[in-house]
């Protein structure tokens, strides 16, 4: 008797005696089948979840580390360095001129971070070139003087998280099919969002709209 028979025969004796040895190796086959499908199922997941995020985006780190919570303790306020012009534009991240109300070619500290910035920039009077996190696809026109001074006043955390606390600039994660920065999708491969910030698709643009204007979001408010 091969093995298979035998097994068969125990689990024929085993049930309740209506059981045929077919059934028995149907079930077999079934439950290989379940067991495969779960596996396959853990490594499409897991691979999806895990290592589809690793190669989808590439890693860019800025040119040198920027403490925010140092600066803002320095400075006095996000406005020394980020601010609405008068005539309603933003300054967004400041030019070298404004680092140089108090960095000069000598450096005041020690760190690695700040001689690279002396070197590489003050010294050579060239601005850096950062990589700016919330960039918006071409197509977007955005204004923060709509966001800033309107009746809500919405604070920057509100869209772009606590960066204004952080002491080191975190990498910049580049989308390669799309060339667009994370943060507009969003770390959750989901889409699913726990902050304000978590992501800025066009949808988080027109969810608030609807909030808080009650507009309907028409193309060319956002695209121009
Ligand atoms: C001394 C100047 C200075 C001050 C003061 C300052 N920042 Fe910045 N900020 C920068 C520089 C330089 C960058 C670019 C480097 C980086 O992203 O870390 C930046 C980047 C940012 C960004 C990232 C924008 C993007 O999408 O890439 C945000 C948001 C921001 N600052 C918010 C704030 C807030 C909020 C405050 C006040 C709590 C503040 N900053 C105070 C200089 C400053
Ligand atoms: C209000 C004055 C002020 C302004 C404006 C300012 N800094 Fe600084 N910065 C400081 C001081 C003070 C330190 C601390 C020096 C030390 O002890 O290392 C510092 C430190 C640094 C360091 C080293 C910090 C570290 O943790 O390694 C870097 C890099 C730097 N600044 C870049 C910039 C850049 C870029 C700008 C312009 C966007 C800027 N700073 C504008 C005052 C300023
Ligand atoms: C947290 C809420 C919120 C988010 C997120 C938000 N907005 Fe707004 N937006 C507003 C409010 C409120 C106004 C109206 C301001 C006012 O008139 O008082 C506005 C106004 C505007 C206007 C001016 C509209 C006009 O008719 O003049 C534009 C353009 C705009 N938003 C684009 C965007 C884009 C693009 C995004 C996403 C990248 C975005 N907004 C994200 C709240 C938001
Ligand atoms: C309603 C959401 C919203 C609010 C509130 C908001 N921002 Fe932004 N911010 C954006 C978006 C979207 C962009 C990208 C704009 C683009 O790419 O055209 C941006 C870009 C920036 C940049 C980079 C600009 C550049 O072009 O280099 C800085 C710096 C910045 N924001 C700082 C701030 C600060 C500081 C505050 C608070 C005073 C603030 N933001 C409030 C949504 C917002
Ligand atoms: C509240 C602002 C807002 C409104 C209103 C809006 N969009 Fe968008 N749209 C965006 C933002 C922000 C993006 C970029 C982020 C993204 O791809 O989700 C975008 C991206 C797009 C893209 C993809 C472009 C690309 O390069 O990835 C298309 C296409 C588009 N919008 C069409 C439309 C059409 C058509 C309408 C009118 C029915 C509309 N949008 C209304 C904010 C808006």
């Amino acid at each position: 008797m091969s093995e298979i028979e035998n097994k068969a025969e125990n689990g024929s004796t085993e049930s309740a005696g209506e059981c045929t040895t077919g059934d028995t190796k149907d079930d077999k086959g079934l439950g290989l089948g379940v067991i495969f499908f779960i596996v396959a199922f853990i490594v499409c997941f897991l691979s999806g979840t895990l290592l589809f995020p690793k190669l989808l985006y590439s890693k860019k780190e800025q040119p040198f580390n920027f403490d925010h919570e140092l600066h803002v303790g320095e400075a006095g306020d996000c406005d020394a360095c980020h601010s609405l012009r008068d005539d309603g534009s933003f300054t967004g991240i400041p030019k070298l001129e404004t680092c140089l109300d108090c960095h000069s070619e000598e450096p005041m500290g020690e760190t690695d971070d700040e001689a690279i910035f002396t070197q590489e920039y003050v010294v050579k009077e060239k601005e850096v070139p950062w990589l700016v996190y919330s960039r918006q696809p071409d197509c977007v026109y955005f204004s923060h003087a709509a966001h800033l001074l309107g009746k809500d006043e919405m604070d920057c955390a509100s869209c772009h998280g606590p960066i204004g606390e952080s002491t080191s600039s975190r990498p910049y994660e580049e989308n390669r099919l799309t060339g667009y920065s994370r943060d507009i999708w969003g770390k959750n491969i989901f889409g699913i969002k726990k902050n304000s910030w978590d992501s800025m698709k066009m949808d988080d643009c027109a969810e608030c709209h609807k909030e808080k204007n009650d507009q309907k979001g028409y193309c060319f408010q956002c695209h121009k």
